[in-house]
């Protein structure tokens, strides 16, 4: 069994968990999860997920508006966030980005609302973590732009981009993608990133691992992406463990 499992990225507060969310969220620490980032994506599910750090020891917040959800957000939505951004378990901005496969909210309407919220990281000294789907240039601007600390999650850029983003200081989220059978550029990237600044996650509900794909998923699947990835890197799966574990407390500056 893997031990010292750090998930960066996970939704807890989904639907999907209604059924025994408790009970999963019980059993991660025997199952080797160490600690977890749950990430809000609007006002309402990062109070949520302070909420959750509040109840479990091992769950760190983030909270921040995810392009998805800002064209539904009230005009107090930057001193909501303020407040729950000084809660001594927030360890991020996030989800927050660009989405341009969906466009559920204009594009000018979440350039906005991701460049408030990088300058207000900026301002605080917390990491972002980035959603970027289809709109690489756009996102790739306003990181060089800024040069915040952070992470780009489930990285779908190609190995290019990966390279630039960890000369900007940030680091590169892997998950369930990598091992997906069409995952060329994935590996790709799980092939070139320097060893500190590579973060394990799953972004679960979704995005499970092989052979768990279309499956609801939670953190404990994290070892079938670090095998992937160890394979890809020839090194110890474990030992990739270990060392992503190290990138996400210093990144998030946790213990
Ligand atoms: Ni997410």
């Amino acid at each position: 069994m893997y031990t010292n499992i750090f998930d960066t990225h996970a939704h807890y507060n989904d639907r999907q968990f209604d059924e025994d969310r408790e009970i999963v969220l019980a059993e991660l620490p025997s199952a080797g999860i160490f600690r977890v980032v749950n990430c809000g994506t609007d006002i309402p599910t990062s109070k949520i997920s302070i909420a959750y750090a509040e109840r479990y020891g091992y769950i760190f917040a983030a909270c921040g508006v995810h392009p998805h959800d800002c064209s539904h957000e009230t005009e107090d939505w930057k001193t909501e966030l303020r407040k729950l951004l000084a809660h001594p378990k927030c360890a991020a901005i996030g989800e927050i980005g660009l989405d341009y496969h969906y466009d559920f909210s204009p594009r000018e309407m979440q350039k906005d609302f991701f460049e408030r919220q990088i300058i207000m990281a900026k301002e605080l000294d917390l990491p972002i973590i980035v959603h970027d789907r289809e709109a690489h240039a756009d996102t790739w601007e306003l990181l060089k732009k800024y040069a915040p600390k952070g992470v780009v999650h489930c990285f779908s850029g190609s190995a290019e981009m990966a390279r630039d983003i960890v000369k900007l200081g940030m680091y590169i989220g892997l998950g369930g993608a990598v091992t997906f059978k069409n995952a060329r550029k994935p590996a790709e990237v799980a092939k070139c990133v320097p060893d500190d600044r590579l973060l394990l996650e799953t972004d679960c509900p979704y995005m499970a691992p092989v052979p768990f794909r279309g499956k609801r998923c939670d953190s404990r699947l994290i070892p079938c992406t670090a095998e992937v990835i160890a394979g890809i890197r020839d090194c110890d799966p474990q030992s990739l463990i270990d060392r992503t574990t190290e990138n996400a407390k210093t990144l998030f500056n946790i213990i």
